[in-house]
């Protein structure tokens, strides 16, 4: 039985900073943050929308009444959770107006929980194929101002339903995961950022690619001509590409260059909304299926997954016939975003919850999106 994603859908919020304006405001070198960092915009987000409205604007998105019914459980992995005990899945899931009869749970690991949410469907799927799961990957991505992080941050959620004779891809057997108790990136739990050791990461990153993938090939016997494309968790686009070219090396082969050729189609999303954490290698996904020129039915994609702390899986999927269909348009989302100046990115990024617990009432006149932070009232968000 054929068991993968059905659907996926992106939502993000509806403004963004440019990343050469960032630059010039924090007196660097425009260059470095698009070609070093390889990022041009990132998503700003107003203090009405949280993980719980973007993960139910992205769910929305692929869900008619048909498939909603079929949902037995949804699963929101994030790094940005908005409550330390009840899941945002609970949230989410009256938003969408599912059955009551449904399973809600929420997952952590860094960046990589989707992965692992994803995995967990798909062995409910095989124990009961009628059922559909809902994997929502949710985050804001905050390093704070004026930090070498800032660059990288970003938001945004990817809903994708896992089930049986998907319609997108088909997920293979064959998965490596990998973990080691590091600290490379965490959030004590009294803080609104992150802290990250970002130089350590990159290289526990590239490590821990290089070690699942050479597991995958020996487990499998599979090379590089196997794959049309391998996509990457991709905190800011140069680490995709630092994580390809670790693989490839000074290779100049067809092969290794038809990789790197798709590694740029999978980083044009990520360029323009930045670091989504959990969904962040789902929207790379996404972007090769939607700027990729050179895709076909029955093409194997390699996707690694990573998450600080840290874990990383590679595993692999079967591009589906029509798979065109069964996503919402990025670009065209992305081009209704509306651009704001560096002051008031700035007023926004001061203007989130975090840890307030105070009443407090939000301007949602500005935000037309369908769900809204209203604000919190009796320590409890509306
Ligand atoms: N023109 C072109 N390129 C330039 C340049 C210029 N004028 N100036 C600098 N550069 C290049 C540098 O050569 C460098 O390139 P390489 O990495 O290829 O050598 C690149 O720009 C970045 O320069 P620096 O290393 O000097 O930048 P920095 O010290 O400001 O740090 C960073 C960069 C480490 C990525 C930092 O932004 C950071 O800490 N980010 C957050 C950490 C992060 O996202 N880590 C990723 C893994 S963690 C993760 O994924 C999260 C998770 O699981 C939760």
């Amino acid at each position: 039985m054929r068991i993968g994603i059905d659907r996926m859908a992106f939502a993000t919020t509806n403004e963004y900073v440019d990343l050469v304006e960032l630059a010039k405001e924090r007196g660097v070198d425009p260059n470095k943050f698009t070609i070093g960092i390889g990022q041009d915009q990132q998503a700003v987000v107003p203090p009405t929308q949280d993980i719980v409205t973007l993960g139910a604007a992205a769910a929305q998105k692929l869900l008619t009444p048909d498939l909603a019914k079929n949902i037995s459980t949804v699963i929101v992995a994030t790094e940005s959770g908005i409550d330390n005990s009840k899941a945002s899945a609970i949230y989410i899931k009256r938003l969408l107006g599912l059955n009551d009869f449904t399973r809600t749970v929420e997952m952590k690991e860094a960046c990589y929980s989707a992965t692992a949410g994803m995995q967990f469907a798909k062995g409910l799927v095989a124990l009961n194929p009628q059922e559909t799961v809902l994997v929502i990957a949710a985050d804001i991505a905050r390093y704070g101002l004026n930090t070498p992080g800032e660059v990288t941050q970003g938001a945004g959620a990817v809903a994708m339903l896992i089930s049986s004779n998907p319609h997108l891809l088909s997920l293979e057997d064959t998965t490596v995961a990998y973990s080691q108790d590091i600290m490379d990136f965490w959030r004590p739990l009294y803080a609104t950022e992150a802290l990250v050791d970002g130089k350590y990461s990159t290289n526990v990153y590239i490590d821990f690619f290089l070690r699942t993938f050479n597991r995958y090939q020996q487990l499998t016997g599979r090379g590089l001509e196997d794959f049309v494309a391998l996509t990457f968790h991709m905190p800011f686009t140069k680490m995709g590409k630092k994580g390809l070219e670790g693989l490839l090396g000074d290779r100049n082969d067809e092969t290794a260059n038809h990789l790197r050729d798709e590694l740029t189609a999978s980083q044009l999303f990520s360029r323009k909304v930045g670091n989504l954490y959990t969904g962040s290698l789902y929207l790379s996904l996404m972007s090769l299926l939607q700027n990729s020129k050179d895709l076909t039915a029955g093409s194997r994609i390699g996707l690694f997954s990573y998450g600080s702390g840290a874990e990383g899986e590679f595993y692999t999927g079967i591009l589906e016939e029509g798979y065109q269909k069964y996503m919402n348009d990025v670009a065209q989302e992305l081009a209704n975003r509306q651009q704001v100046s560096v002051a008031q990115y700035e007023k926004m990024f001061n203007s989130q919850l975090g840890m307030n617990d105070k009443d407090i009432e939000f301007d949602d006149a500005n935000d037309h999106s369908t769900f809204i932070l209203k604000g919190q009232k009796n320590h409890q968000r509306i």
